[in-house]
């Protein structure tokens, strides 16, 4: 198992694991124009083949983390990739000056709660209609103690 970088010439790995994650996934065009991105940071979990199971990318906002996306390929879920992800994550945040991460996530979402919270993120406030698909709120969570 590699923790690793992700960059634009993993494009289509990362497209298959959003597109299999998300009820609204990001298009591939748009994951090409953030991976080109100066302040977009993604992380990949590789296994020895070096096919890519998880990906999670956020976004630096002078010293806070942004997390646009977190993702495990389905079937690897369930089996601490995840955690191991959000923790690299983390990790690279600080090495980068980041002192605060912040994310959206569907309160439906259980499992992704779950996961952050585990690692510290809590719920600090709620955008209403913020999914356009079905029109559920957002959690606001927040870590802050980075
Ligand atoms: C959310 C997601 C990234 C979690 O990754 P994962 O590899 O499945 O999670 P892990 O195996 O590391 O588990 C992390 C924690 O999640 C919770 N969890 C994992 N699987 C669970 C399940 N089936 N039911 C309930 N809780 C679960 C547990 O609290 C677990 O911690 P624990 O093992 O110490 O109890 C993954 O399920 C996923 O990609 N989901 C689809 C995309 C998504 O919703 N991303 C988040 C958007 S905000």
């Amino acid at each position: 198992m590699e923790i690793r970088q992700g960059n634009k010439e993993d494009l289509e790995d990362i497209y298959a694991i959003e597109i299999e994650s998300f009820a609204s996934p990001w298009s591939k065009k748009s994951l090409a124009l953030d991976l080109e991105n100066p302040l977009s940071f993604y992380t990949l979990v590789e296994d020895k083949e070096g096919d890519i199971l998880a990906y999670g990318a956020y976004m630096k906002l002078v010293d806070e983390g942004h997390i646009l996306n977190i993702a495990v390929g389905k079937d690897h879920r369930g089996q601490g990739y995840g955690s191991l992800l959000l923790q690299a994550m983390i990790q690279e945040a600080r090495e980068h000056g980041i002192l605060s991460m912040t994310l959206e996530v569907r309160p439906s979402n259980q499992v992704a709660l779950a996961l952050y919270e585990k690692y510290g993120f809590e719920i600090k406030g709620r955008r209403k209609n913020y999914y356009l698909d079905n029109h559920e709120d957002a959690y606001i969570l927040w870590k802050e103690d980075l």
